[in-house]
This record gives structure tokens, C-alpha cells and sequence, in this order.
């Protein structure tokens, strides 16, 4: 039986990825996850014991990562401090897991000549203009901005010199914004459902005409495993399902969703150097591996989202106070 190695496996996409497997393949998922503030445990719940060991620990522990990389037949590499607002209070773990875990597992790889997976983000690319034609694509020259979106890039060069230098087999794939369940309430569209949830407002960053390109989670699980399977080694892969939206008018739709009124929100300071724009290209995806996104409609979505929030508040309401009192601190 494949057996893979699913690092950040109870974060939000990460656990998305591993449900993904069970319905798609018959392959044993070994998840490594350190359990920070963003992993729950309860995101794999249910999945039957002889698909899945879960294992809590640290991707920096090269103790631990190099014998169970030698277990196993590749590597999706989840595992990250993934928020931006984050990264501007406390840079130190998105330098400890994003640049130093990643290299552990690199040097994992190359030792026991496994093959990796890398996930990354369209953030390494920095912002785009709001009128500009150009949509991110593999040649985009990176410039990140933020301290999240700057380790982000170093993993990226790391996995790079390790293909080139050591022929390690890899391969990496920048995705644009995912949205769906099992979302962290600390990321925007959780945020704003779960503080209607409670009977709050929805905070928007300085004017709102800000635009992310959404994908559905399980979009982004269906690329990954292309890529893995089919994808060509040493290659990068942009994921997108052409998704543009300004965050004010997600926050409308949401609230008319909820049946609130569109103008029932609050604005607030705006997040510092704040990315404007960022829209995919996936072309070379969707050509070379066939892919597609089947969750188009943006609605849709976004209501299966909202309601898997009002049903499942057992498993977010515990984080949502310590979130909350973390952005009143800084203002948001
Ligand atoms: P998340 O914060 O929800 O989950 C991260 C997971 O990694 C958590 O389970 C956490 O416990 C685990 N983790 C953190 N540090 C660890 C360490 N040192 N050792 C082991 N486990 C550790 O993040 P997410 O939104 O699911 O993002 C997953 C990956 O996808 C990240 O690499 C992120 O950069 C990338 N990505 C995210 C998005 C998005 O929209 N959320 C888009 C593109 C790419
Ligand atoms: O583009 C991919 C990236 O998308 C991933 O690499 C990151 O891991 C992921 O967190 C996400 O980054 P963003 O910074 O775009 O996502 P976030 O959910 O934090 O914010 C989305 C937009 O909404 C952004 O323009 C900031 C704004 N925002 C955010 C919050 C939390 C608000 O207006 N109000 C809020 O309360």
C-alpha cells in the first residue's frame, strides 16, 4: 500500500487533502503535526485506523522526520504558520517552521531519495494592480511582502536548490486564497460567519478593495494529487479557479447570506503593507494535467461554508474568544 506522508495534516487545507485521499485512493496518510493554536485534532476525526497514523510533533525535529520519512513513499508538505497578521506580531516561528522545517524535510528527502511535495502560496509573487491585465503565472519573478508571505518564498528557493543541486524530486505548487470548512476562525470568511454566529459584526481591513482569488478547498486537494501523480519533477504549478473577488463584497455576500443587511460591518485600521490584488493564472495546470476546479460558483460555496459553521460550532467556538482578544489587541 502507498504510504504518504501528510505534514500540517490537522490544519485546514492539510486535513481537507487527507479526507481527499480517503474517498480518492487507497493510500495509508501518515500525518506529522506539531498541534499549534491551527491544528485540531478533530479535523480527522473518523477516519478509520488501518488509512491513517497521526503523529504530534515538529517538522524541525529532524530526530523524528528523518526515520519516519524513511517509511514512507512521498511527501505533501502542509505543515506552516499560514497566517499574514500573524507574521507581523511575531515573525520567529514562521522563520522556525516555514524556512528551518522545510529544510529539515528536504534533507530528510534527499537522504532516503523520497519524493516531496511542496505546498505554497500566489503571496510570493506580491500584489497586483487592480486594473492590471496580467494575472500570476510559474514566471512571475517573486517579491513577497509580508513576513509570512517572505518565508513562504525562502521554502520555495530551498526546495529548488535541493531538486537542482541534489536532485532531490520535488515539486511545488503556489495556490491562490482557499475557503470551506474546517477554516481557522482567525482567516477572513470564518472570521466574518462566526462573528455573525455570535451575534458580532464583520471587521473590514481599511476600504475593503482589497481582491483575493478564491478557491474551494477540495479544488486545491484535487490539484495536489495531480501534481503528485502526474506532475513533472522539478516543476511549479500554479492553483486557481479564477476567483476574484473584493473582500467588500464578500463580506456583503455573506451578510445577505446570513440574511443581515449588506451594510451591517465595521470598518477597521488596515493591516500593514497590505497586498492588493492577487489573481492565477493555471493554465500550465489545467493543460498539462487536465485539471479543473468543480466548485465554480462562488455562492454555492460560500453557503455550504456558512452552514457547515452554523452546524459544527463545537469546533471553532473554543478558539473564537482567544482569536477575538488577539485582534482587539492589535486593532482589528
Ligand atoms: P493552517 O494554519 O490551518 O494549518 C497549519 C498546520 O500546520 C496546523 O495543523 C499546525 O498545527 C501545523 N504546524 C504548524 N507548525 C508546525 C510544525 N513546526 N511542525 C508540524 N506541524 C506544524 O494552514 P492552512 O491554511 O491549512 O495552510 C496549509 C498550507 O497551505 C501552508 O503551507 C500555507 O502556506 C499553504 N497555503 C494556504 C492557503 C490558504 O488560503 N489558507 C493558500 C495557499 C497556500
Ligand atoms: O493567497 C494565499 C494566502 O491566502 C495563503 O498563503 C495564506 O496562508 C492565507 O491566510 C491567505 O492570506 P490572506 O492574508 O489573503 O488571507 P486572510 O484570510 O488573512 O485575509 C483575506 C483578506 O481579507 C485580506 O485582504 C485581509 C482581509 N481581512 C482579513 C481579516 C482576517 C479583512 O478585511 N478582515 C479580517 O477580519
Amino acid at each position: 500500500m502507498f504510504r504518504l506522508l501528510v505534514t500540517g495534516g490537522a490544519g485546514f487545507i492539510g486535513s481537507n487533502f487527507v479526507h481527499y485521499l480517503l474517498r480518492h485512493t487507497d493510500y495509508h496518510v501518515v500525518v506529522l503535526d506539531k498541534l499549534t493554536y491551527a491544528g485540531n485534532p478533530a479535523s480527522l476525526l473518523g477516519i478509520p485506523e488501518n488509512r491513517l497514523t497521526f503523529i504530534q510533533g515538529d517538522i524541525v525535529d529532524a530526530e523524528l522526520v528523518r526515520p519516519l520519512v524513511s517509511s514512507v513513499d512521498a511527501i505533501v508538505h502542509y505543515a506552516a504558520e499560514s497566517h499574514n497578521d500573524n507574521s507581523l506580531s511575531n515573525p520567529n516561528p514562521f522563520l522556525h517552521t516555514n524556512v528551518i522545517g522545510t529544510y529539515v524535510l528536504l534533507e530528510a528527502a534527499r537522504i532516503h531519495g523520497t519524493r516531496i511535495h511542496h505546498i505554497s502560496t500566489d503571496e510570493v509573487y506580491g500584489d497586483l494592480e487592480l486594473d492590471d491585465p496580467a494575472r500570476f503565472t510559474e514566471a512571475t519573478p517573486y517579491n513577497p511582502s509580508s513576513p509570512y508571505s517572505s518565508t513562504k518564498a525562502s521554502s520555495d528557493m530551498l526546495v529548488r536548490a535541493w531538486a537542482r543541486s541534489f536532485n532531490v524530486a520535488a515539486t511545488i505548487s503556489n495556490c491562490s486564497n482557499n475557503y470551506g470548512p474546517y477554516q481557522h476562525v482567525e482567516k477572513f470568511i470564518p472570521r466574518q460567519i462566526t462573528n455573525i454566529l455570535v451575534g458580532g459584526r464583520p471587521k473590514l481591513y481599511g476600504r475593503g478593495q482589497n481582491v483575493r482569488d478564491w478557491i474551494y478547498a477540495d479544488d486545491h486537494s484535487s490539484a495536489v494529487h495531480a501534481i503528485l501523480t502526474a506532475g513533472r519533477i522539478g516543476e511549479t504549478y500554479l492553483i486557481g479557479a479564477d476567483g476574484e473577488r473584493d473582500n467588500k463584497s464578500v463580506v456583503e455576500l455573506i451578510l445577505k447570506l446570513m440574511g443581515r443587511d449588506a451594510d451591517a460591518y465595521d470598518h477597521v485600521p488596515d493591516r500593514a503593507g497590505h497586498d492588493l490584488r492577487y489573481a492565477i493564472d493555471s493554465t500550465k495546470l489545467r493543460h498539462e494535467l487536465g485539471w479543473r476546479p468543480k466548485y465554480d460558483d462562488f455562492e454555492r460555496g460560500l453557503s455550504k461554508t456558512i452552514d457547515w459553521y452554523r452546524t459544527n460550532e463545537s469546533w471553532w467556538s473554543a478558539s473564537k474568544f482567544a482569536t477575538e482578544a488577539r485582534y482587539g489587541r492589535s486593532g482589528h
